[in-house]
């Protein structure tokens, strides 16, 4: 084992792509707890990691943080910050970062906007059409699937009250969206994410491991029309990396 992780990583370079990893879930599903020991375990085992979040710190995404307090834009206006938003997130930080070949990890992305502002009315099919004629596809979006009236109450002890866009009859369609994203997207793997902080943790990394086996396998990729795609398969690497950290004696 030793000896084959010496070779693949001789063998890593600066062709090698990047690998994007998202979280997707309802508001309280502990998508920056998972983010965090996600981020360490990978740079343990040797990776650079990035991560970020939508909506971001920048100038549309501090206007529609701002909204969650102030009061909702109308839902056009709502739609086009969140796109502008995510432009200026890939352009500057997803697509470089990935390009350099780091692991980005990043807090919401355009399932969100398909939940969320599918849940106030817009229309599904419509968002996720212009969300995938811009935006580069995940190679994993993790749904931490959790019920909101289990959510909620954590929402409100941790952070002392929830938003404009945390309601728990919103939260449940929300959820009803996220799943059916999880059973139409075969980028979306859906988690249970009610279980122990632990237990998930392990269960995402074994996911992620057993995913990277069969991609390496398949030698499946079909994405190369992506400019942040090209470059050698990282599987190979990634799937010994994982079963290395979760079996260590072996
Ligand atoms: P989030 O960062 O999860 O909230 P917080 O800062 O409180 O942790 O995101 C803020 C809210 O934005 C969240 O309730 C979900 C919502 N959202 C959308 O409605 N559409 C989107 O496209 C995204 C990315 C987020």
């Amino acid at each position: 084992m030793a000896q084959a992780l010496a070779r693949l990583d001789a063998q890593m370079t600066e062709q090698e792509r990047g690998i994007f990893i998202v979280f997707e879930g309802v508001d309280g599903a502990g998508k920056s707890t998972q983010i965090d020991m996600l981020q360490q375990a990978l740079a343990e085992v040797g990776y650079q990691v990035v991560t970020s979040r939508e909506p971001t710190d920048k100038e549309w995404g501090r206007k529609i943080r701002q909204s969650a307090t102030t009061g909702r834009m109308p839902l056009a206006d709502e739609l086009d910050a969140f796109i502008r938003d995510r432009k200026q997130h890939i352009a500057e930080l997803i697509g470089p970062e990935l390009q350099r070949g780091k692991i980005v990890l990043v807090d919401r992305y355009f399932y969100s906007t398909i939940a969320y502002q599918g849940e106030r009315g817009g229309d599904v099919a419509e968002i996720e059409k212009t969300m995938r004629e811009f935006a580069p596809i995940p190679d994993f979006v993790l749904l931490l699937d959790a019920d909101p009236d289990v959510t909620l109450p954590r929402i409100t002890d941790n952070r002392g009250g929830t938003d404009e866009f945390e309601h728990v009859a919103s939260l449940r369609r929300i959820r009803e969206l996220f799943l059916m994203l999880s059973e139409n997207c075969e980028e979306v793997y859906r988690v249970d994410a009610h279980q122990d902080i632990n237990a998930l943790h392990l269960e995402l990394l074994g996911l992620l491991c057993e995913q990277a086996q069969h991609r390496e396998r398949a030698a499946d990729e079909t994405d190369t029309t992506c400019p942040f795609r090209q470059g050698n398969s990282p599987w190979a690497l990634f799937h010994a990396r994982l079963s290395k950290y979760l079996a260590p004696s072996s």
